[in-house]
């Protein structure tokens, strides 16, 4: 695997794969990598003839900096992991290679930016969406793989993609679960074994949720029963557990033919979130 921490070399190494001699495929990350960032990179090495990921930890959708300097680095392990998963190039560049000012321009998605993350993360998504615009511009890749469990983060990026008309053809991947069901997160590795344990809370609910809202309930009483289980949690804060329409995560009262549940919340300081789609 070559790795590259300057943009101009990855450029010009890049061109020679570029079509019509093949696919590039793009798998943007921030390390710490687990087991559903390499089923995005199998992924890409199979649909593609050249597989591109970059680990970047991007300061700018950090709304908390605590978060942000506690968020795990292990650039070894994931080299080791790349180079297993068959990635042929990874981009890791240092902030003064992403960011050569201070001053840089922010976006606005309506109300799908400021509802669910967007609220508890004020800044976030214009963070996202000014990094993965600089990394779709940096690699130019045929595809780019993101991960389910970032449910937001997708519509924010194919809201991105079609009003900017990046030539990428985006690719979600469903969510990688640890045989317990919790939800695959480089977040995962700064909970203790009993946070650990604790931290299935959220998917549990999910799951007694989506089985609620099946039998016929009602969202809000639905919300009150989960939100009396978090509470009875004392490491648990929970921030929302939203039923949304798949397409914009408008709100629903019931399932409709494209609902998603989602939830976040706190397990001591470290935030997790997961989602289920109901249907689409
Ligand atoms: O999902 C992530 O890991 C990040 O938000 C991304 C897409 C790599 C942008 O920094």
């Amino acid at each position: 695997m070559k790795i590259f921490k300057e943009i101009e070399p990855l450029r010009a190494f890049l061109k020679q794969f570029r079509q019509p001699a093949g696919l590039i495929g793009f798998v943007p990350t921030m390390g710490a990598l687990h087991a559903g960032h390499r089923a995005l990179i199998e992924t890409s090495v199979k649909e593609c003839n050249y597989t591109v990921c970059s680990i970047y930890v991007n300061p700018t959708q950090f709304n908390n900096p605590v978060d942000l300097a506690k968020y795990p680095n292990t650039l070894d392990t994931d080299i080791e992991l790349l180079e297993k998963a068959g990635c042929d190039v990874l981009f890791c560049p240092p902030h003064s290679e992403m960011y050569l000012h201070q001053d840089h321009i922010r976006f606005d998605f309506g109300l799908l930016d400021k509802i669910l993350e967007g609220e508890f993360r004020p800044g976030h998504f214009s963070g996202v969406a000014l990094v993965v615009s600089k990394l779709l511009n940096i690699v130019q890749p045929d595809k780019a793989y993101f991960g389910q469990k970032d449910f937001q983060q997708y519509l924010i990026v194919s809201k991105l993609v079609a009003d900017l008309n990046f030539n990428v053809e985006l690719i979600r991947m469903p969510i990688v679960r640890e045989p317990d069901g919790l939800a695959m997160s480089s977040r995962n590795a700064r909970l203790t074994a009993e946070q650990r344990k604790t931290a299935l809370v959220f998917y549990q609910s999910l799951q007694q949720a989506k089985t609620r809202l099946q039998s016929g309930a009602d969202f809000e009483v639905v919300k009150a029963e989960i939100k009396s289980i978090c509470e009875s949690k004392p490491e648990i804060t929970l921030e929302y557990l939203a039923l949304a329409d798949t397409t914009n995560l408008s709100p629903l009262k019931n399932v409709t033919t494209q609902s998603v549940l989602l939830i976040a919340g706190y397990v001591g300081e470290v935030r997790l979130i997961d989602n289920l789609i109901i249907a689409e």
